[in-house]
């Protein structure tokens, strides 16, 4: 199992009245053939932007995204056609997300139309694969979005990413606008797609409960930057930082008598715009320090690949 993704230093500024905002701010990683990268973080921390820049969706600021080994950042023209048939996103909001004019089978066709690929007869038998594939009645192939419900919606959505044949889809919080009962057979669904099809994902929500089961490796961004990252069962065994142990200790047992330590989130959120050099956890931290204050943490190895941005984590974890 090869690494299929990777982006070094990757920077995405926007332009504001207050100054330049910080939505992506250094990150790296990479991502092997098959396996889930969950990236987990409060509203407004970057994850849309994150995954909007490594699809090249939007173009960087700064920094490298490599597939399969290849420099693709400033690829253009007809090479990165055939490269963005390969990279493909599921959104959060079906709703807003595909074209209300267009019925199921002329959605899921979109891409192959677009492409000039195939006739239109195997077309129509591609969307019909397609919707065996992702669980969607036939009988819906002439329907229009808003005749069916949500769960539906999505998988019309995941057969729009799957129908160029992809190998990396960003799924961005693809279960969030959905009723909880419905989550589950969605993300069971993206798994097993993922197993059949040898995917690779990244997988983006606010919820950690969401991401535990299906990530091999989860990111925990804050304010643009990566606080943590480690493989998804130590993230929830050894959590390390300040902020992950809060996001953690917000996600409700259901077995009543858990004892925890509950951290709590409070305070404000750090500005993205032109921030200072600083932790950006600072103004919610109960371990904050002058050092803090003063110079933003790097981003360290604290145990065997495991990742902390903190000054403090030997001591607050008590770790030699
Ligand atoms: N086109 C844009 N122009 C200016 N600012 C932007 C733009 N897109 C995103 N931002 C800002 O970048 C930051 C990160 O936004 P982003 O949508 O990536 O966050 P997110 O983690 O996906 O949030 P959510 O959970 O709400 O989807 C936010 O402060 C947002 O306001
Ligand atoms: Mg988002």
């Amino acid at each position: 199992m090869g690494e299929l993704i990777r982006v070094e230093n990757l920077k995405k500024y926007f332009p504001t009245p207050g100054g330049m905002l910080h939505a992506v701010d250094d990150v790296s990683f990479s991502i092997n053939e098959g396996e889930t990268l969950g990236v987990v973080g409060e509203s407004g921390c970057g994850k849309s932007t994150l995954g909007r820049v490594v699809l090249k969706l939007i173009e960087p600021t700064d920094g490298r995204i490599y597939y399969r080994g290849q420099d693709i950042t400033d690829l253009k023209g007809k090479s990165f056609a055939e490269l963005r048939k390969k990279m493909q996103i599921v959104f959060q909001d079906p709703y807003s997300s595909l074209n209300p004019r267009l019925c199921v089978s002329e959605l899921i066709a979109d891409p192959l139309k677009a492409n000039r690929m195939l006739d239109r007869r195997s077309r129509q038998e591609k969307v019909y694969e397609l919707m065996d594939m992702v669980g969607l009645s036939r009988r819906f192939a002439f329907s229009y979005p808003h005749e069916l419900d949500g769960g539906r919606r999505q998988r019309i959505g995941i057969a729009r990413a799957l129908v160029l044949d992809p190998d990396f889809i960003v799924c961005d919080e693809p279960v969030s606008a959905l009723d909880v009962s419905i989550q589950a057979q969605i993300l069971n669904l993206l798994q097993d797609l993922q197993q059949q099809r040898n995917l690779t994902y990244i997988f983006v929500t606010h919820d950690l409960s969401v991401v535990r089961h299906i990530s091999t490796n989860i990111m925990v961004m804050y304010v643009g930057v990566v606080v943590e990252k480690c493989e998804a069962k130590e993230l929830f065994k050894m959590p390390l930082h300040p902020y992950t142990k809060g996001l953690l200790s917000a996600i409700p047992i259901p077995s009543i008598d858990v004892p925890r330590n509950k951290v709590e989130l409070k305070g404000e959120l750090t500005s993205p715009v032109e921030p200072k050099n600083e932790c950006r956890f600072v103004a919610r931290c109960k371990y904050a320090s002058d050092l803090c204050r003063s110079q933003a943490p790097k981003f360290e190895e604290v145990l065997p690949n495991h990742f902390v941005s903190c000054h403090h984590v030997k001591e607050i974890n008590h770790l030699a």
